[in-house]
């Protein structure tokens, strides 16, 4: 029997980068879904086929024990999750996997999306019957592996889906219950990896520890008023602090130009406001506005790519399954 689970993207709204260091940040879901179908084969071998590897006529095939201990780097996220499902149910077998999902993520966290598509089909094959709390345990724990850092917000959305107030390590987790976010999404090119960025806000932490704390400090107050507003529909307020929020990420140093050129088109096309989201040192923008085709526009003309996936997107959902490859 085959199991499909599909997860979502990811928008970081508010609180990027403090979220790291135990303040709480805003996410919503993007439905860029990313789906994973896994089945049990005869024998102790996991095989994995990703797009990437398909397009190449290969495949991974790696005995059921070595799973996730010399990943490789297109498989590494599906074998940490594997990894984290047999050791926590001792659960060996030979399994075959397949992955699939939009060739080009935007960076709105492929990753954390497959992980946790990964952790939901699992936990379906193998009749588990998990809490969403503890699927998000699981694959939070497998994006540390492969990672090393984060603080989890991407996989919150992908396992929980909607809109969320999160701490790290869903030490909080409030799903919000709004409904239009009246929101759009630029892509300003690829970026350099997140964890380079991660690192380098800490370097800067390290030199400048009363400064950048006072301005996580700021984040989280940002955060915080950002909740009220988007509860409230406020979206004068939630663009004020999303320019303020931006703000501070430029003074971190991981603005770019090609983001700034998109931000400064959107606010002159009447956005309430507008910051890059994330990282930073590229990936995606987000605007808030009534006109939202003036917008999209702006950011079109300023070189930008608009990103037309729905927010506020369900969660982990289990697929029908279909005989073609996922
Ligand atoms: C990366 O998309 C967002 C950061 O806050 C890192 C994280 O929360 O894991 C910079």
């Amino acid at each position: 029997m085959r199991f499909t689970a599909s997860a979502p993207g990811k928008l970081l709204l508010l609180g990027d980068h403090a979220v790291v260091y135990g303040h709480p940040c805003l996410v919503t879901a993007v439905d860029i879904r990313y789906r994973v179908t896994v089945e049990i084969i005869p024998g102790d071998l996991v095989e994995i086929i990703t797009p990437e590897l398909r397009a190449r006529g290969a495949a991974r095939r790696l005995p059921a024990a070595d799973t996730g201990v010399a990943p490789l780097r297109e498989t590494a996220f599906v074998e940490a999750a594997v990894a984290q499902m047999f050791r926590q149910y001792n659960a060996y077998t030979g399994l075959r996997i397949q992955t699939g999902g939009q060739p080009l993520s935007y960076g709105l966290g492929s990753s954390s999306a497959v992980t946790a598509a990964a952790v939901g089909a699992l936990n379906a094959l193998f009749a588990l019957n998990l809490p969403l709390e503890e699927q998000f345990r699981l694959a939070y724990a497998a994006v540390l592996d492969v990672q090393g850092k984060g603080s989890g917000f991407d996989v919150a959305a992908a396992v929980f889906g909607g809109t969320l107030y999160y701490v790290r390590g869903g030490e909080r987790l409030e799903a919000l219950p709004v409904h239009d976010l009246p929101f759009v999404i630029g892509y300003s090119g690829a970026k350099v990896g997140t964890v380079n960025l991660v690192t380098m806000v800490e370097a800067l932490y390290q030199r400048q520890p009363a400064i950048v704390g006072g301005m996580f400090d700021l984040l989280h107050q940002i955060v915080d008023a950002g909740k009220a507003a988007l509860l409230a529909g406020d979206w004068q307020a939630f663009g004020d602090l999303a320019n303020l929020n931006h703000g501070i990420l430029d003074s971190l140093g991981v603005n770019t130009l090609s983001l700034s050129r998109l931000i400064e088109a959107a606010r002159a096309a009447g956005a309430y406001g507008a910051k890059l989201s994330g990282a930073g040192g590229g990936d995606c923008m987000f605007a808030i506005a009534d006109e939202r085709a003036a917008v999209g526009a702006a950011i079109t003309a300023a070189g930008g790519v608009v990103v037309p996936f729905v927010l506020n997107a369900p969660g982990i959902c289990l697929e029908p399954d279909h005989e073609d490859e996922p």
